[in-house]
């Protein structure tokens, strides 16, 4: 049997039927999940019993993974996954939740500004794959903004203004904005900015998109006040409700976005109740702007 896909969003975002990730993806069905990627940049998989060693499968059927290293703050005896696996749950390795200030949860807490995963490395990432095995009895929803829809409903003014515009990203720039300053010298260097272009065309469909994140601090040539304010606006501009697709997660969904055409966010939850998320990430084609590796 092959899939179905309906929108469910404002004006992307598709759930999909009659997929189960316990068996091989079959070659049709691969070609029609990229196609409904391409059409709906977020799709979502409802009731999806299965380990991670089949989410991992199942991602490696879609094209080659990007690892998780050196991008939180857990060090490497501390990790409760394989670097296969970006580990998004508020759990240490006994799977107890983090203290309310711990600073690993204070540094994911930068996952509840606008972002796209990975704008901060200089290859960024193509797909997510985030998997619910645990969640909250309230709060902790996961919400989606269309970027070509933001991109189209530019004046042309700035779209033409933000054509060949090179933004700075790194995970520090998304923590300086909610407050977290202390970074080690080693993290200062792993967390090194990369630039990425704001103006990204897709490669199938050929729709532009801005390509937004909370990781962007700085835009090359601006001074550094204008750029973030610049940025700022155009966040705000990007995020408005009818851009915005809001995920109401059930045990077992398993959500697929692509980081290219969208940003995210997750929204707040109790710091006492275990959330337990693991996410696969497809690899990007290559970096957005030449620059030095
Ligand atoms: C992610 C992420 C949001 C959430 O997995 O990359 O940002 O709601 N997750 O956990
Ligand atoms: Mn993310």
């Amino acid at each position: 049997m092959s899939i179905t896909i309906r929108q469910i969003g404002p004006c992307f975002a598709g759930e999909v039927d009659g997929l189960d990730m316990r068996q091989p993806l079959s070659r049709e069905d691969a070609a029609a999940i990229h196609a409904g990627m391409d059409r709906y940049a977020v799709l979502v998989f409802r009731d999806q019993k299965i380990e991670d060693a089949q989410q991992l499968a199942f991602t490696r059927a879609l094209g080659p993974i990007e690892q998780a290293i050196g991008t939180s703050l857990r060090a490497a005896a501390d990790q409760r996954l394989p670097t296969t696996f970006a580990d998004v749950s508020n759990l240490d390795k006994t799977n107890t939740p983090f203290a309310r200030d711990d600073r690993r949860r204070l540094f994911a807490i930068g996952n509840r500004l606008w972002h796209s995963d990975s704008s901060f490395k200089a290859t960024p990432a193509k797909y997510s794959l985030l998997h619910a095995i645990s969640i909250p009895n309230k709060g902790g929803n996961t919400q989606f903004a269309d970027m070509r829809a933001a991109y189209d409903a530019l004046d042309e003014e700035t779209k033409a203004e933000v054509q060949d515009m090179v933004c700075e990203h790194s995970q520090m720039f998304s923590r300086q904005l909610i407050g977290f300053f202390d970074f080690t010298d080693e993290e200062r260097e792993r967390f090194r900015p990369v630039r990425q272009c704001m103006v990204r065309t897709h490669p199938v469909t050929g729709r532009k998109s801005l390509y937004l994140s909370s990781h962007a601090g700085g835009i090359v040539g601006w001074p550094m006040p204008e750029a973030r304010g610049y940025l700022r606006d155009l966040i705000e501009h990007a995020t408005q409700r009818e851009f915005v697709y809001t995920h109401q997660w059930r045990l077992g969904d398993l959500v697929m976005w692509d980081n290219r055409q969208t940003m995210h966010r997750a929204r707040p939850f109790p710091a006492d109740q275990p959330r337990d998320m693991r996410r696969t990430t497809l690899a990007g084609d290559g970096p957005t702007v030449a620059q030095a590796a």
